[in-house]
């Protein structure tokens, strides 16, 4: 998708390095970073210089393959895996993406393994963009049905940022709002600004804006009142780890975001890739949810007056703050999954019909 007007993808891997957007300076700064190390990506996922469970996948993979290039010893790769893994816990794509890669590498001794592994880190990405693309597809007939009802602009609401910031292109919750864009249908989005790290205004609504999507922002707890007023005719959101029998594990927020749309009957739809669907866990208490740094809440970020990046303190100093980054919707409060295979229940018996496993 586009930044001032120039095409990107949020990750690509050139003269030996893996190349960024380094998101914690958006929206005040464009900035490409340069991965040179297994260190680096490790970093780059811990401090969130990227995001988003498909995006977070794909440094990894890319991460493999820099420790490749530093090391191709076994040992070297095991522990670089692990390190990947353990750098955030909840979205499962990290953990998909690593298992993947190591299913090619492990005991792989030959002068080959980098070419393998490079292959698979971009066949990774390749699918994910061809995902997300269908899942815009599948996601746009939705909305095109509400406009045909409606005959105006379908209002959307979506938590976080599941815009193509958060994946490799189009993203998920964002890519069918792409494609209605595209095809002329009039939306507009409601962009929760999702504290503490303010994901939907920082990324969403600067993404949306550098495509040309009409969007406003929102403080988290507006979602409400506009859906008792009438003015939100549905809700899309993305996923960090979907279970088989369709709870929905993402951003902290998304699940009273959905139980406020289940009280008005307003649908509330999630996007998702099938790397983001969990198959073994059974129960959503065994989800590990990430508690980050509560400096995350007491401090923010913004542009000062000279035009740097600076942070400051708004919490009182002695106050204790907790900061847990997702949270689980029951499948009972999600209309319907939208993924690159097609539209199902959020069960196991919809994600079946869909994935033959
Ligand atoms: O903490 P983040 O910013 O990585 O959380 C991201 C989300 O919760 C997204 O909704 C999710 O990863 C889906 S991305 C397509």
């Amino acid at each position: 998708m586009k930044i001032e007007g120039k095409e990107y993808r949020t990750i690509w891997f050139e003269n030996n390095l893996v190349k960024i957007i380094d998101q914690t300076k958006l929206p005040h700064k464009f900035v490409i970073k340069e991965l040179r190390t297994i260190t680096d990506a490790v970093n780059a996922i811990k401090k969130m210089e990227v995001r988003g469970a498909p995006l977070i996948g794909a440094t990894a993979a890319y991460g493999l393959v820099l420790a490749i290039l530093k090391n191709d010893d076994q040992t070297f790769l095991k522990k670089s895996s692990e390190d990947l893994i353990n750098s955030r816990p909840t979205a499962i794509n990290l953990k998909w993406a690593v298992d993947r890669m190591m299913q090619k590498l492990s005991g792989v001794n030959s002068d080959k393994i980098l070419e393998i592994a490079l292959k698979e880190a971009n066949e990774i990405c390749k699918e994910d963009i061809k995902f997300c693309e269908n899942i815009g597809l599948n996601g746009l007939k939705i909305i095109e049905e509400i406009y045909n009802k409606k005959k105006d602009t379908v209002n959307i609401l979506t938590h976080c940022n599941a815009g193509w910031l958060a994946t490799i292109n189009w993203g998920t919750a964002t890519s069918p709002i792409y494609h209605a864009h595209k095809k002329g249908i009039p939306v507009h989005v409601w962009t929760d600004e999702t504290r503490p790290r303010n994901q939907g205004a920082n990324l969403t609504s600067y993404e949306l804006n550098e495509e040309g999507v009409k969007n406003t922002i929102i403080a988290d707890n507006t979602g409400g009142i506009l859906m008792q007023r009438g003015e939100v005719d549905m809700c899309i959101v993305g996923t960090d780890r979907t279970l088989s029998n369709g709870d929905v594990c993402n951003k902290v927020g998304t699940y009273l975001k959905a139980l406020a749309a289940y009280d008005n009957e307003i649908p509330f739809y999630v996007a998702l890739p099938s790397s983001t669907i969990d198959w073994n866990i059974k129960d959503y208490n065994e989800i590990p949810i990430e508690e980050r740094s509560s400096e995350e809440l007491s401090h923010i970020e913004g542009l000062d007056e000279n035009g740097n990046i600076k942070k400051i303190q708004v919490y009182p100093q002695k106050s204790k703050a907790m900061n847990l980054a997702f949270d689980v919707t029951p499948a009972k409060y999600v209309t319907a999954l939208i993924t690159e295979k097609g539209v199902c229940d959020a069960s196991l018996a919809g994600l079946k019909k869909l994935f033959k496993k």
